[in-house]
Parts: C-alpha cells; sequence; structure tokens
C-alpha cells in the first residue's frame, strides 16, 4: 500500500514522530507550513483560540493531491484540545482523496482533549474512511517508541 503522511508541526514533536514512522512504513512525507509563522507566544495568544474556533489556516501547500496513494495519514499537534487550524487546512486541501483509507495521529504535552475525534470527523466529511488514529504525549514521545508505535497503526490500517 503507497501511504502519503501529511502533517503540521509547530516545534518539532509532530515533524519527529511522523519522520521516523514514515522511514519504518517507506511512506512519502509532506510537512505543510502555516502562513502565520507564529512565534511560540503568538501560537498560545493567536492560533489556540482559532484551533479552538475550529479555524482552517492559510498553509503552503495549500493543495495536496493524494491521488496516487492507498492511504493517507494526517498528524497534528494538539492546541487547545483541538486539532491545528493547519491540520483543517490540510483535510480542506486534499485532492482525489474520496474512498481512501485514512489514519488520524496527534501529540500533545499531555492528552488530546477532542483532537483525534475531530480530524476524523473533518477526514470522513471529505470521503476519507479513517481506520486508525494514533496519539503520543510528551511522556509518551520521550520513551522513543513513538515512531515505531504510529508505525504499527498505520502497517495495521493498510491491512484494513
Ligand atoms: C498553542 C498551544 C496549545 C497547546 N494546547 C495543548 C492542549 O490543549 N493539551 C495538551 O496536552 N498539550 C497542548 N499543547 C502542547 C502540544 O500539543 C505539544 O507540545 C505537541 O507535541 C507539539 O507538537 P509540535 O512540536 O509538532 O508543534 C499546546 C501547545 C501549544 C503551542
Amino acid at each position: 500500500m503507497k501511504t502519503c503522511m501529511i502533517f503540521y508541526s509547530g516545534t518539532g514533536q509532530t515533524r519527529a514522530l511522523a519522520k521516523g514512522a514514515a522511514e519504518i512504513v517507506g511512506a512519502d512525507l509532506v510537512e505543510v507550513r502555516d502562513r502565520a509563522n507564529y512565534s511560540k507566544v503568538m501560537m498560545y495568544l493567536k492560533g489556540a483560540p482559532r484551533a479552538r474556533r475550529g479555524e482552517k489556516a492559510e498553509i503552503e501547500p495549500a493543495e495536496i493531491d493524494v491521488g496516487a496513494y492507498d492511504l493517507v495519514a494526517i498528524g497534528t499537534p494538539v492546541w487547545a484540545g483541538n486539532p491545528t487550524p493547519a491540520a483543517h487546512a490540510i483535510i480542506a486541501g486534499l485532492r482525489n482523496c474520496e474512498g481512501k483509507t485514512a489514519v488520524a495521529f496527534a501529540t500533545s504535552g499531555a492528552v488530546p482533549g477532542g483532537a483525534l475525534e475531530k480530524l476524523s470527523k473533518a477526514l470522513g466529511a471529505r470521503g476519507l474512511s479513517v481506520v486508525g488514529t494514533f496519539h503520543a504525549s510528551a511522556k509518551d514521545l520521550k520513551k522513543g517508541d513513538g515512531p515505531e508505535r504510529l508505525a504499527r497503526v498505520i502497517r495495521s490500517a493498510s491491512g484494513a
């Protein structure tokens, strides 16, 4: 199964997780950039309220064609218990995604809140079928086995 992993990362945790898992499963990796270019302080002052309101960011690339892939994995940090505005923009910008299998994953300081449910719902609304989700807290990430655990979820989703 050909897998595309698409993610946003503000401070590097989601990037490290996605890169590690992509290497293990042999997925193509796409990192999007939020054009707001938040500093850490502005992530809290502007980004978190936008995440809470379920808003979409302006991202680069704005559109990603996943027509060549069987499985699409979307990753985001948790901001204020929600997916980031960039993650909502990734999903809105997917092209040729209808009918694809998907995995949603998130990293957070502690708990994911409703982020994975919201991500899954948004993917479902675009016609993708979410067959696996994965969350890693800061404590989980410190252990270092996050990429292997996410890779396992992706592998089992590929067989679904
Ligand atoms: C603006 C902002 C809001 C956050 N909100 C939460 C939260 O609601 N719950 C939580 O457990 N962690 C929260 N965190 C911590 C991040 O989710 C966590 O550090 C994540 O791994 C960061 O991923 P990244 O390095 O890929 O950006 C927040 C971080 C930021 C910057």
